[in-house]
């Protein structure tokens, strides 16, 4: 359970060219969101699927993290308990900044995972196809330890304990298409702030007691001196 939650999306990422899903007209990369992030896109079009992520995965050699990961990081490493980091991003650019224990609501492109047993490999960023074919435990399928569309995303669950006592809440880079971050919105939240470029369809800006239409890394020291400043009092 954490006093701040920094939950993040996609446009956490944009300014390391990780690309986002709905700017770009809802196709991620030229592959049309459900045609590879779909429950049952392994089944129909395994190859496609597969193929898909390993180059996502090895693009993800070259990026690096922005300034926003870097400030969240050092928060996170100074407030260890106080602080959960969440993202629906499956990049690894928090871990690149250095920061421990990241809750990726929706599973981690360097991972797969085992069809059957359910064991997790982190294979950095190589390429799966032949050389990861089948668990080393089971010998069962290894597929990307992605959560599609249409599948249940377990982490969701230490999503929600993290808010028990939440006090202050930090949304950053998320269209809210998928989670609508205004439903955790509760008396208990003293201090919630929205930073996306520009508003969204999804997302009621009225809620929240700051909104932030600037590039994350523009908005981070705000966003941090915010943080401090609610912990510092706290004390
Ligand atoms: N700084 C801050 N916010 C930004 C930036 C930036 N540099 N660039 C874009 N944004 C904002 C946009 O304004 C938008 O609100 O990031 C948001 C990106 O929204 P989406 O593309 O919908 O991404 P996200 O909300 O993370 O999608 C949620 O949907 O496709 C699924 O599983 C996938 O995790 C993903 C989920």
């Amino acid at each position: 359970m954490a006093k701040v939650i920094i939950l993040s999306g996609a446009g956490i990422s944009a300014e390391s060219g990780i690309s986002t899903f709905r700017d770009g007209g809802g196709l991620w990369e030229k592959h049309k969101i459900e045609d590879v992030c779909y429950a049952g896109c392994l089944e129909t079009n395994r190859k496609l699927t597969i193929d898909f992520y390993d180059s996502r995965r090895e693009e993800l050699k070259d990026k690096e993290p922005n300034y926003a990961h870097k400030v969240i990081a050092k928060l996170k490493n100074k407030y260890k308990e106080q602080i959960a980091v969440i993202t629906q991003n499956i990049d690894d650019m928090f871990e690149k900044a250095g920061c421990d224990k990241v809750l990726h609501l929706h599973g981690f492109l360097r991972e797969l995972k085992c069809e059957k047993c359910g064991n997790i490999l982190d294979i950095a960023y190589e390429k799966q196809d032949t050389k990861y074919e089948t668990c080393p435990k089971c010998q069962n399928k290894l597929r990307p330890n992605i959560v599609f569309f249409a599948e249940i995303a377990p982490k969701y669950e230490d999503m929600y304990k993290e808010f028990d006592d939440c006090e202050f809440f930090v949304v950053i880079g998320t269209s809210g298409a998928v989670i609508n971050t205004d439903m955790f919105l509760n008396p208990d939240i003293k201090v919630s702030i929205l930073n996306n470029l520009e508003p969204s369809g999804y997302l009621m800006e009225e809620v929240y007691t700051k909104v932030l239409h600037k590039k994350a890394s523009e908005a981070i020291d705000e966003i941090a001196f915010d943080i401090e400043k609610f912990l510092k009092e706290e004390k």
